[in-house]
């Protein structure tokens, strides 16, 4: 199958995997490039040197494309947009900012752009910045998410009513008929960050992928709103967070509660109880670890048998 996000990014499966602190590095985007799809170096847990290193290891595990997913609000985003235009990955996955803010300058080196967005609106906005495609991502989706709370089975159809680029889907798909689903809703592509965490590729504490592979529904929620909302497991930190808010917490407070490197604690070093835990809602449907290439694989063969199957 070929469609314009094949085309764009040169790969055979329209399946992106997603950029995820402490998750993504070159392993995985690596093994994923190799099978076909597309994946992401996520920088956001990653010292300058570390990306630089990454995209570098990636380049001589692959010749196939890959992305590097940069959140615009990292502290130090101007050294890792440095270390890009000298190393020029084909492609960037911006997320978390304003697409105006590098976007053009991404593109005169020739780098692929793509921008994340949570609304028809900022969706339009990464079109009019340049940007080459968007990923709309619904509220089910791990990490971080939009205010608005608009569900991915909403989103997609507004976002693609919105803009002419090519968009790719993401939030609470893992499985060839979530896929099938998304691109029913006009989707070209789906980005997936959940179901390859559960992967031994990922950098990820082992404990927190079988957590993972346990999760059943209503086991994760969107917290720390006051902050930069974010959907996450259920566990002691979060209860924290939730008992803090009903006391009123301003948002300081919540800041001083959350401190520095709760997410590294969390998924890097496997503290399940006072860790941040980012994941999403299809967490419940992830059963078992499996390489990442199994994963594009199973995913593509039951996308590809239900797109021949009538309706029930
Ligand atoms: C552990 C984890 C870390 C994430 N980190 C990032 C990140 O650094 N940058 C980003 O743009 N999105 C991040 N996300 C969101 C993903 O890129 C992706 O859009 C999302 O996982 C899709 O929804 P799904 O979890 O239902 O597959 C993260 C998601 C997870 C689960």
């Amino acid at each position: 199958m070929q469609n314009r996000v094949t085309r764009l990014f040169n790969i055979d499966y329209p399946i992106i995997q997603a950029g995820m602190i402490w998750a993504s590095g070159w392993r995985l985007a690596s093994a994923v490039s190799n099978a076909g799809a597309l994946g992401l170096i996520g920088s956001g847990s990653m010292y300058p040197d570390a990306l630089r290193e990454h995209i570098q290891k990636c380049k001589a595990a692959t010749n196939r494309s890959f992305g590097v997913n940069v959140p615009l609000i990292y502290p130090d985003i101007d050294k890792h947009i440095e270390i890009i235009l000298e190393e020029k990955p084909p492609i960037v996955f911006t997320s978390a900012g304003n697409p105006k803010t590098w976007t053009a300058r991404l593109k005169e080196q020739g780098i692929t752009v793509v921008h994340v967005v949570s609304s028809s609106k900022f969706a339009f906005k990464a079109q009019e910045a340049g940007c080459d495609a968007v990923v709309a991502e619904g509220f089910e989706a791990g990490g971080h998410n939009g205010r608005e709370e608009t569900t991915t089975m909403v989103l997609i159809p507004a976002v693609c009513d919105a803009v002419n680029i090519p968009v790719i889907a993401a939030g609470g798909i893992a499985t060839g008929r979530q896929m099938l689903a998304a691109m029913v809703l006009g989707a070209e592509g789906v980005q997936i960050g959940s179901r390859f965490v559960a992967s031994p590729d990922p950098i990820s504490h082992l404990k927190f992928k079988d957590l993972v592979i346990a999760a059943q529904e209503g086991d994760t929620q969107v917290s720390l709103k006051q902050l930069t909302p974010v959907r996450m497991m259920k566990n002691k930190f979060f209860a924290a967070v939730q008992e803090a808010e009903q006391r009123g917490a301003t948002a300081a407070q919540l800041q001083d509660l959350l401190g520095r490197g709760r997410a590294k604690k969390g998924m890097f070093d496997g503290d399940l109880d006072e860790g941040e835990l980012e994941i999403g809602q299809v967490s419940a449907l992830i059963k078992k670890i499996q390489p990442a290439a199994e994963i594009v694989k199973e995913i593509w063969n039951e996308f590809e048998t239900l797109l021949q199957q009538p309706l029930k």
